[in-house]
């Protein structure tokens, strides 16, 4: 059951929405009053999570391959009637030295974690274009910023996605779509989990908050965005719920 109404009558594609921090957006769009689809690689999983938030239903999507990304667009606006709202959270983060990374490893990165945000857009964008509303959030990171050891694949990637975001947000905005971008900083997810204690234990040190973040705690930043009238004055902005790693 709702227990407040932002959202209200929105619906929204949450990309990534099996995760950590797609999977607390779509609980916050829910608990706002929105109808959500949760779309994922892992569609088994996007299907379990949509049920325990109370989602529409959870699809399965490769956001590194077009047809899949038609077809997952498809099937939400087939659930959904329309997408009010597009939240692009999905993303892979591997480490490695530059002069250690093979072409292989920096492809795959830039294909998921930029490309699958400009495939996703794309094919929502027309929907959104046609009807003359739409909130795309896309969630990059602080990295893409400061950068970081042994990431340069994904802090190029998440750069990426903040120029996409501020060059795709002066391009839409008249036409009543508005483009923004979250940058968190150290989430507690299971991508975070998978880096080795050293890094995480240093890094804690490093953020004035002294602590990483819970998925939680990032999601009201998305409705913030989605909202009427919180959000409507947001176009290309970056807005970072990061514990104070970078203070811009
Ligand atoms: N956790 C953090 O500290 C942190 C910080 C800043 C930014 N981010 C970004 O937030 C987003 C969500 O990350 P998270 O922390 O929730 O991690 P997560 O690993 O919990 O979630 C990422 C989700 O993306 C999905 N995914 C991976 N490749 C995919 C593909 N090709 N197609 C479709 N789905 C795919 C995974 O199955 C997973 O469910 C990512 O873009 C990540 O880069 C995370």
């Amino acid at each position: 059951m709702s227990t407040s109404s932002a959202l209200q009558g929105k619906t929204a594609l949450i990309v990534g929405g099996a995760g950590g921090i797609g999977k607390a957006i779509g609980a916050a769009y829910v608990n706002e009053g929105a109808r959500v689809v949760l779309a994922d690689r892992n569609g088994e999983a996007a299907e379990r999570a949509a049920e325990e938030i109370g989602a529409v239903t959870g699809v399965t999507i490769d956001v590194a391959n077009e047809d899949s990304v038609k077809v997952a667009v498809a099937d939400a606006l087939t659930a959904l009637g329309s997408i009010d709202i597009l939240v692009n959270s999905a993303g892979i983060a591997t480490q490695s030295s530059v002069a250690d990374m093979d072409l292989a490893m920096w492809s795959e990165t830039i294909a998921v974690d930029l490309t699958g945000v400009f495939l996703v857009t794309h094919h929502v964008l027309p929907d959104m274009l046609a009807r003359g509303s739409g909130r795309i959030i896309n969630i990059a990171s602080q990295l893409g910023i400061k950068g970081g050891h042994s990431l340069a694949h994904y802090c190029a990637a998440k750069a990426g996605v903040i120029g996409f975001t501020k060059s795709l947000a002066l391009e839409v905005a008249e036409a009543g779509v508005l483009v923004n971008a979250i940058s968190p900083g150290p989430i507690d997810t299971p991508m975070v989990e998978a880096i080795d204690e050293e890094w995480k234990k240093a890094k804690r040190k490093e953020l004035p908050l002294g602590r990483f973040g819970k998925p939680e705690e990032v999601a009201p930043t998305a409705v913030l965005l989605a909202s009427d009238p919180g959000g409507n004055l947001y176009v290309g902005a970056n807005l970072g719920p990061n514990s104070g790693d970078v203070m811009p």
